[in-house]
């Protein structure tokens, strides 16, 4: 797009102030900038006045999920369909490591963190060899997809190459980076990065399988048969990946996905929440349920919706192929962001900026039938949010020694 059309694009959405530096910039800067302009998505915007997230919960109630005993007793049956679907190529992997990791402060990507004391023992690392008990068990490798971010994206990938992929057949993983949206002020006002860029940031976790698509992987996907994605956060070291029993239960289950569930700690604990709204199953973000149902309890004193996500799902390719066109809801993450100001680049001390995040949890409701499935939080939820406290470097290695993991 050329000069005149992009000055009326910015106008029309009431963002001149994208183009403040034009005068300034040399040709190659103005290139870039009108490029970036040309990639906005200006609708996101919209969602700071017209919170589209926000849930009716009205029509909210308690989901049953699988439990650890009804688990145990079907376990070889689950297992065996499980291997099954496995061995047929008709299940695949992704990794969701596209975050910034705030909280932990660590400014390389996430999964390149060393959890190790004695040894280096990289979040990575951890997670490919947990992937390794299960290829080991049923004999084969299935393809494993890295979503990444523009931020993290090369970095990630030498890391990979740097450790010869972990022993894993490097024809089997795919990086991919995730889709981006445009920061604002909390004017609502897009912010530059640079006078000759637009601040981006990744859209949230929820444009995973969208950036799959538009990265031209869903032709694999068709193309090797690939039915299921068992989709996971990068920062739980005990995550288990391509579970078996997990597979096999949600596919003899007939729901169009499934999500590991632990039991909560307390109604505060800081996971979101399953439910089902208006007949459908849904997840409520722990920063977004209101504290009254959050500490609900039933007849027995439980907790009501004494189920917390830890972010390890499995979906149906073909039920998400049939939902791509279906918009999620942005969410607002008010976060501090560096941006021109003034004719110089400021770190501001205060979140300053909204980033507009899609989030995976919102995809469950699409999905329209959910298989609840517990585990055991002690074998398979070691989040590292944070360097210290709750869910931390502290408590993942605490849980990992628990586990036989050695530091
Ligand atoms: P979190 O919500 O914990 O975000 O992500 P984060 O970026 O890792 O950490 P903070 O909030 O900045 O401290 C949960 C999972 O979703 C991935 C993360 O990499 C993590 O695996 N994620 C998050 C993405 O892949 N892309 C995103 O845009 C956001």
């Amino acid at each position: 797009m050329d000069f005149e059309k992009i000055k009326k694009l910015l106008k029309d959405n009431g963002q001149e102030q994208l183009l403040e530096y034009y005068g300034e910039l040399d040709g190659k800067q103005r290139a870039q900038l009108l490029e970036d302009v040309s990639k906005i998505n200006f609708s996101v915007t919209d969602c700071i006045n017209n919170h589209v997230a926000d849930k009716n919960l009205k029509d909210i109630a308690t989901v049953p999920a699988k439990s650890l005993d009804e688990i145990a007793a079907h376990r070889d049956e689950y297992c065996e369909e499980g291997v099954k679907l496995l061995r047929a190529g008709k299940v695949a992997a992704v990794i969701l490591a596209g975050g910034q990791g705030t909280r932990l402060g660590f400014d390389k990507p996430k999964g390149t963190f060393n959890v190790g004391v004695t040894r280096t023992l990289t979040i990575f690392g951890q997670l490919m060899s947990n992937i390794k008990d299960v290829t080991d068990a049923y004999g084969g490798y299935f393809y494993l997809f890295i979503m990444t971010s523009e931020i993290n994206h090369d970095e990630t990938v030498a890391f990979f190459k740097q450790n010869d992929y972990f022993g894993y057949p490097a024809d089997k993983i795919r990086f991919y980076v995730q889709d981006k949206e445009p920061v604002c002020g909390l004017d609502g006002k897009i912010l530059l990065a640079d006078k000759h860029r637009v601040a981006f940031s990744p859209n949230g976790n929820g444009g995973w399988y969208s950036s799959l698509v538009n990265s031209g992987l869903q032709q694999l996907l068709k193309k090797e048969g690939i039915e299921w994605l068992n989709v996971f956060s990068v920062d739980n070291v005990l995550q288990r990946i391509c579970d078996p029993v997990f597979i096999g239960a949600t596919s003899l289950s007939r729901s169009f996905c499934g999500a590991k569930v632990v039991r909560k700690t307390c109604p505060e604990e800081r996971v979101g929440v399953l439910c089902s709204i208006e007949g459908r199953p849904d997840i409520i973000e722990y920063y977004e349920i209101p504290q009254d149902i959050a500490a609900e309890k039933d007849e027995n004193g439980e907790l009501k919706y004494p189920y917390g996500v830890i972010l390890n799902y499995l979906f149906n390719v073909h039920v998400l192929d049939a939902i791509l066109s279906w918009k999620l809801p942005y969410h607002l993450a008010k976060k501090k962001v560096a941006h021109v100001a003034d004719g110089v680049i400021k770190t501001p001390d205060e979140p300053n900026a909204y980033k507009f995040e899609t989030l995976a949890v919102d995809m469950v409701r699409y999905m329209g039938s959910c298989l609840a499935f517990e585990v055991d939080r002690e074998k398979e939820f070691a989040p590292v949010k944070n360097p210290t406290g709750v869910d931390s470097v502290e408590s993942a290695r605490k849980l990992l020694e628990k586990n036989g993991v050695k530091l």
